[in-house]
């Protein structure tokens, strides 16, 4: 089908025509699954005066360097009267002349969303949100400017039990599950073939491994096996910034990297003992001295003078340099203790909470060099994809993690040694 914009088809073109009340369009990376949802908003505005559409996401913070950037550069270009003077990280909405709107929210304004009817709500990279989540928006469908009320949900597969995959099988959820061959950009229909852009694009997704290949390349609800912290769970240990209380302490926790990502969080300790990554560089190709501005800040904003580092002398022996003056301790970087007390704060305690918490949207800015490759570009991508070795002659189950995609997981640990360190300082 053609639209103002360009051909779409396949499943895009399917959940663009349909009505029904719960659709989900999933599939592997690049398939065209949310410039399709953007152009049927768009089509949506257009055709129904007074309708109004949510286009949400975890937080709304995640949506400018995602959705926002598929929606204003790519869609509808610069200029375009939509887009308007007002920029992309302040915008709470966009406004058609015929009285349709287009709001922006996160599900970490729960308040200012829900205040608000809607026809029609687009829900982008919906593996993160729960279940519970999901009712509560479709509660809003009711603003009936448009013949139906709907909600669409857009992913890449996560595991296979995961309550998006669950729904759709049980039939309360009409699933279109979309292919790379369905994206014009990389698959030539008329010559059936992938085009040179598609080609390559293809071949860098072969290149990722286990669980990444088969849900990113593949499409497939695939679970990862062995995972090192099965307890973690994205509904529970990802929380809004207002969700933090107050904290007592605060020190840094860094992991050196140039080539592989350089990865520094700050953390905040409750006078529970409970820590908070409130803040993270999660960045590649970046030398130490352009990475400790940065950390001045930190210093500064959180006033903090505790830092605990990996070995790595002359990194370190940067950062101590007169002109910067940031001196770290040696990490304990024994790896199954490490991991053992990182679960340990990652289970829920007698309180029905964990110990250990990661605010969402902590790390301000998104490597593009690791977007691109669909690796993990903050901390808490990485705990889905962090596996044990699997068992072999002379090595025992749950010995050694796969040493790849783990920059986060090496400096989560540093920070909980430390602090476990201190289990008689009061906080
Ligand atoms: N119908 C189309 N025609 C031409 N190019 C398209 C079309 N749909 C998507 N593209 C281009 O393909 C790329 C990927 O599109 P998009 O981000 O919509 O995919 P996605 O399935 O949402 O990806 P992800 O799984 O990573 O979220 C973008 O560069 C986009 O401009
Ligand atoms: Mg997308």
């Amino acid at each position: 089908m053609k639209t103002v914009w360009g051909e779409i088809r396949g499943a895009a073109e399917k959940a663009w025509h349909c009505k029904d009340d719960e659709i989900l369009i999933d599939g592997p990376a690049g398939t065209g699954k949310t410039t399709a949802m953007l152009l049927k908003a768009l089509a949506v505005m257009e055709k129904y005066p007074g309708a109004r559409i949510l286009l949400v996401r975890k937080t709304r913070a995640s949506m400018t360097q995602s959705v926002l950037v598929t929606l204003e550069d790519k869609i509808l270009g610069a200029g375009h009267p939509l887009i308007g003077n007002v920029k992309r990280d302040n915008r709470a909405s966009y406004r058609h002349p015929n009285g349709s709107t287009l709001v922006l929210g996160g599900l970490d304004n729960v308040d200012r969303i829900m205040s608000t009817d809607y026809d029609l709500i687009i829900c982008f990279e919906a593996t993160e949100i729960s279940e519970n989540d999901c009712e509560t928006l479709t509660t809003r469908l009711r603003n009936h400017m448009m013949p139906y009320q709907q909600i669409i949900l857009d992913c890449n597969p996560s595991g296979p039990r995961h309550w998006i995959i669950e729904r759709a099988n049980k039939g309360s959820m009409t699933r279109f599950p979309s292919r790379h061959e369905d994206n014009p950009l990389l698959y030539d229909s008329d010559r059936g073939l992938f085009t040179e852009i598609g080609a390559q694009y293809i071949e860098k997704l072969n290149r990722l491994s286990g669980h990444r290949l088969l849900r990113l390349a593949k499409g497939v609800w695939a679970s990862a096996e062995g995972l090192v912290y099965p307890e973690f769970d994205i509904a529970v240990h990802v929380i809004p910034r207002a969700q933090v209380p107050s904290c007592g302490f605060h020190f840094g926790a860094i992991d050196f990297g140039y080539t592989n990502p350089f990865v520094a969080q700050l953390w905040g300790v409750d006078h529970d003992g409970r820590m908070y990554r409130m803040r993270e560089i999660y960045y590649t190709c970046r030398t130490v001295e352009d990475h400790a501005r940065q950390l001045k800040k930190w210093e500064a904003e959180y006033r903090i003078s505790e830092w605990v580092a990996d070995h790595d002398a002359e990194d370190r022996a940067t950062l101590a340099k007169p002109h910067i003056g940031i001196y770290t301790r040696r990490a304990r970087k024994d790896v199954r203790p490490g991991i053992d007390a990182v679960t340990l704060r990652l289970r829920k305690a007698g309180d029905g909470k964990p110990r250990i918490f990661f605010v969402a949207d902590a790390r301000a800015e998104v490597d593009p060099r690791l977007r691109e490759d669909k690796k993990p570009t903050c901390t808490e991508e990485e705990f889905d994809s962090y596996q044990w070795q699997p068992p072999k002659d002379g090595r025992a189950a749950k010995e050694e993690p796969i040493k790849v995609d783990d920059h986060g997981m090496d400096t989560t640990r540093y920070a909980v040694m430390d602090v476990d360190s201190f289990n008689n300082r009061r906080w």
